[in-house]
């Protein structure tokens, strides 16, 4: 007898309705898997036998073909152990197919019939609402997540015989529920700008980069607090709205990096890989195609640090996605694209030793090993980083004062203001922030005074800037304006702009 059970399956974060069609049929015992199986989905096989026979069902000695439709879409990972399983009590009797009809099942089995917490249980339950089904069953560890699809009824289970009773009407699980609004309105990371003692220029060049989503890349000695700096800035960006964190949360969900009991990201990630990263882990992709580090930063921050230890190539591959706030991803059955809109926030020292340029310390390096490290960082690249700035170390009277700095929460205030404005002047959709105006745009919404045209001429000439540095310019003093709630830009939002690309001359001469 032929059962159907219904199931899901992703393609990038987007998914569609599998149809699970198992025929038990008089034969040699046999158990075969069709239907673009990857090695994890055929281990099914396996799993599902020990599990139906240690929940003490009959498993059928006869001849059992499962397909796993449509055959064109590739099927991965564990977790069509429990439509398959499904499928074969229906076939074999002991289940009504009409107890089936209206639920979709995601779920690993472990050998003993328990059902396992798989990855990618919200984009896989966000494609079933899709299709309009609205009833899943799915593993009791990823019930939270499954119930952030608003208006469907999940279903959580622990083992197999549990379901089975479920479906016979011999036991009662009631819907899983939460309030995802309610999930999001948690408390603050911990990282405060309040820590940070001095250092008054930096904490301003973060407060625009943040005001502006403009990327950053920060150089200075050993020390100076690049990184506690960095930290700090997921915590001066606005707020997650309930669409943003669940755009990050299937993203996460997908790499199976949701953390028990917290079903929601609520806060903007920081995500630091360390300079040995390869470009997969960066940027994504693989034999089983997994979102890279860039699309783990999603509306939230990249923090390379060490940026001139980067291989080369990996640099490389990260410039379309800083562009695009995408990152496509290509396989044999087709590209998959994953989000990746973040803010690199990188760092560097001045020279391999550390301290060239500092007033204590002697620089050990020679001048060609000076160029040579800050020459790994190539041309096109800096160019994507609007806001350059060096971070000298902390003055001992600063670190050993008292006074705390301004907390981020002052600071955040500031920020959402500046990035309300941006919202109003670009409309709903589109560009959302000064850093991804188009060209067009930035000759449309940065209009100088008079004076600061002037000063934008003769600093044109001075530091022989390429186009896109001079939209890069004027995106960052459209952002210093907007902090100032100024419509036009003034000569001063233009010199402190100005400022954040004067290291170009220093460091990459020529
Ligand atoms: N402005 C500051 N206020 C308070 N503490 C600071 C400040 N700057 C640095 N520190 C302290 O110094 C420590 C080292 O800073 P951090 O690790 O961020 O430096 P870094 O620039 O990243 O150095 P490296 O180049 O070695 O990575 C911090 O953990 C912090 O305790
Ligand atoms: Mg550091
Ligand atoms: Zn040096």
């Amino acid at each position: 007898m032929l059962a159907i059970v219904k199931s899901t399956a992703l393609f990038g974060l987007t998914g569609q309705v599998v149809q699970v069609e198992v025929d038990v049929s008089n034969g040699l015992p046999s158990f075969d898997l069709v239907g673009l199986p990857d090695m994890a989905c055929r281990e099914s096989r396996d799993r599902v036998r020990a599990a139906m026979k240690n929940s003490g069902f009959e498993f059928p000695a006869r001849r059992i073909t499962v397909n796993l439709a449509p055959a064109d879409l590739r099927k991965e990972g564990p977790l069509y152990d429990l439509p398959i399983a499904v499928g074969i009590l229906v076939a074999t009797g002991q289940l009504e197919q009409s107890a089936v009809d209206r639920y979709v099942f995601l779920g690993e089995l472990s050998l003993n019939g328990q059902v396992r917490g798989v990855a990618g249980v919200l984009p896989n339950v966000l494609a079933a609402r899709e299709q309009d089904l609205r009833a899943v069953v799915v593993p009791r560890d990823n019930a939270a997540e499954a119930a952030l699809a608003r208006e469907v009824e999940v279903y959580p289970v622990e083992s197999l015989g549990q379901l089975t009773r479920f479906l016979r009407g011999e036991e009662q699980i009631s819907p899983y529920e939460v309030d995802p609004l309610l999930l999001l309105n948690r408390g603050g990371n911990g990282a405060d700008m309040a820590d940070v003692r001095g250092q008054a220029a930096v904490r301003r060049a973060l407060e625009v980069a943040a005001a502006g989503g403009h990327n950053l890349l920060m150089i200075g000695p050993p020390g100076s607090g690049k990184t506690m700096l960095a930290r700090r800035l997921p915590g001066i960006l606005p707020d997650l709205t309930f669409e943003e964190a669940l755009e990050i949360t299937k993203i996460y969900s997908l790499a199976g990096l949701l953390k028990p009991g917290e079903p929601l990201v609520t806060q903007r990630p920081f995500r630091s890989p360390h300079h040995s990263a390869s470009a997969v882990g960066l940027i994504g992709g693989g034999r089983h195609p997994r979102p890279g580090e860039i699309s783990l930063a999603h509306h939230g921050v990249l923090f390379l640090d060490e940026l001139p230890e980067f291989h080369r190539d990996v640099l490389e591959a990260l410039r379309q996605p800083l562009e695009d706030g995408v990152v496509t991803i290509s396989r044999v059955s087709g590209a998959v694209t994953y989000p990746a809109s973040l803010m690199l926030v990188a760092a560097a020292n001045p020279c391999p030793c550390g301290f060239l340029g500092d007033p204590a310390r002697e620089c050990t390096c020679t001048p060609y090993q000076v160029q040579r490290y800050l020459g790994r960082i190539s041309g096109p690249l800096l160019d994507r980083i609007d806001i350059h700035l060096e971070v000298p170390r902390v003055d001992y009277e600063d670190l050993a004062g008292r006074e705390p700095g301004e907390p981020s929460s002052e600071i955040k205030k500031r920020v959402e203001r500046a990035r309300n404005i941006q919202r109003q002047r670009f409309g709903p959709g589109g560009t959302s922030c000064n850093a991804r105006m188009t060209p067009a745009q930035v000759r449309r919404f940065c209009s100088l005074s008079r004076e600061a045209r002037s000063l934008l001429a003769s600093v044109f000439r001075r530091l022989n800037l390429s186009a896109r540095s001079h939209d890069r310019m004027l995106k960052v003093a459209r952002t210093i304006a907007d902090l100032e709630g100024s419509e036009v830009i003034e000569a001063a939002h233009l010199a402190e702009a100005v400022q954040y690309r004067s290291l170009e001359a220093r460091y990459w001469p020529g």
